[in-house]
């Protein structure tokens, strides 16, 4: 049967009310592809998947939740959506608001936004609106005005965002017929970590799948949950995970204790070079943020804190790194010019 989206295919999972009406871009579905040569390079032995989220429409994650946020909200007769980003679940937010015939009005933190995002969010029909301030200021805008208008919040405070992203989860456990025994993830607001722990323990109810250690990974520069308080100006070149005050900070926490893992920080030199070392390596670009998982597994593997010998592993990339092309083009190599001709060409290929 053809893939018909989340909600067709997990919907009877989910805990959403009657009157959702489906609104899809036939999110999900994303690859779990191997990555055998970075495995090798992290000392080896072990099965390496990346569940490379960046395939979704709108190129992140975010389309798992959305599609359950805004079809709850369509199917009450909402007319506005309203979220504070970083960039994906703005553009995630105005793609399905689009589709929803909604309107949809994102706040994002000035100038900390990559341009494939802000594109993106602009390209859907957003109404974007710049705060001068950090995300967290962005959040506590938008919770503060949806509770006093008829405007839908679809942050991951929302609880139909988090059951539409546990289905990463059975997504996971269907592809491998169990669940693994680590899953990396970066972390930010704290959503994805929270749906994914909802997920997985969900699966092994119905399903005995078993369960995951979850390693969860912050930027060193915004890592409230590892240094145990907020931070008051969050700094990293992962602006995705650029959040001093995540809102779901105590479930991440939760999901990394029950189940024996833990949540990290990583540098940004460590996020940076592993997006390299997974695209050079693999062929899978991913946006910086969406490396941290991996990342912190790499740091974990280094310091002998987690030995993966003879384990399964998946890291979920969780944005596309068309997202974020300036972060690479900074630091590229110019491309060198040459006159139109062959012989101008074998000189700079044959020397
Ligand atoms: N990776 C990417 C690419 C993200 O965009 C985000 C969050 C995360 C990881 C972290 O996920 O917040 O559920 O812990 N981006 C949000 C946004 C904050 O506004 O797009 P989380």
């Amino acid at each position: 049967m053809a893939y018909s989206g989340l909600l067709s295919r997990y919907g009877h999972l989910l805990n959403l009310p009657p009157h959702t009406r489906t609104i899809s871009l036939l999110e999900g579905d994303t690859p779990l592809i191997p990555a055998d040569y970075l495995s090798r390079q992290l000392g080896g032995g072990f099965e390496l998947f990346i569940k490379f989220e960046g395939l979704n429409p709108t190129g992140s994650f975010k389309d798992r939740g959305m599609t359950a946020a805004v079809s709850e909200a369509f199917g009450r007769n909402a007319t506005t959506v309203i979220c504070a980003s970083t960039g994906n679940t703005a553009a995630s937010a105005a793609a399905y608001a689009a589709r929803a015939g909604m309107k949809s009005i994102v706040l994002i933190p000035q100038g900390k936004v990559a341009a494939g995002k802000l594109a993106g969010a602009a390209a859907y029909g957003a109404r974007v609106i710049q705060i001068e301030g950090s995300f967290d200021d962005a959040l506590t805008m938008v919770i503060e005005i949806t509770n006093k208008h008829p405007i839908c919040l679809v942050n991951s405070i929302n609880p139909y965002r988090i059951e539409g992203q546990k289905t990463g989860a059975f997504e996971i456990c269907d592809a491998i017929e169990s669940a693994p025994d680590w899953l990396c993830l970066p972390v930010g607001n704290a959503g994805n970590i929270s749906a994914y722990w909802a997920g997985f323990k969900q699966y092994n109810e119905i399903k005995s799948t078993g369960l995951p250690q979850v390693l969860g990974v912050q930027a060193a520069g915004a890592a409230p949950l590892v240094i145990g308080h907020a931070v008051e100006n969050p700094e990293t070149v992962a602006t995705a995970i650029r959040i001093g005050k995540p809102a779901r900070g105590e479930q991440a926490l939760q999901a990394a204790e029950e189940s024996n893992g833990k949540i990290i920080a990583a540098t940004d030199t460590q996020i940076v070079d592993m997006q390299k070392l997974l695209a050079r390596l693999e062929g899978i670009w991913v946006e910086p943020a969406s490396a941290a998982g991996l990342a912190g597994l790499a740091i974990e593997i280094e310091n002998g804190n987690l030995n993966p010998k003879g384990k399964r592993v998946v890291a979920i990339c969780t944005g596309h790194g068309l997202k974020d092309p300036d972060i690479v083009i900074k630091d590229m190599v110019k491309p060198q010019v040459v006159m139109p001709n062959l012989s101008a060409l074998e000189e700079v290929i044959l020397g």
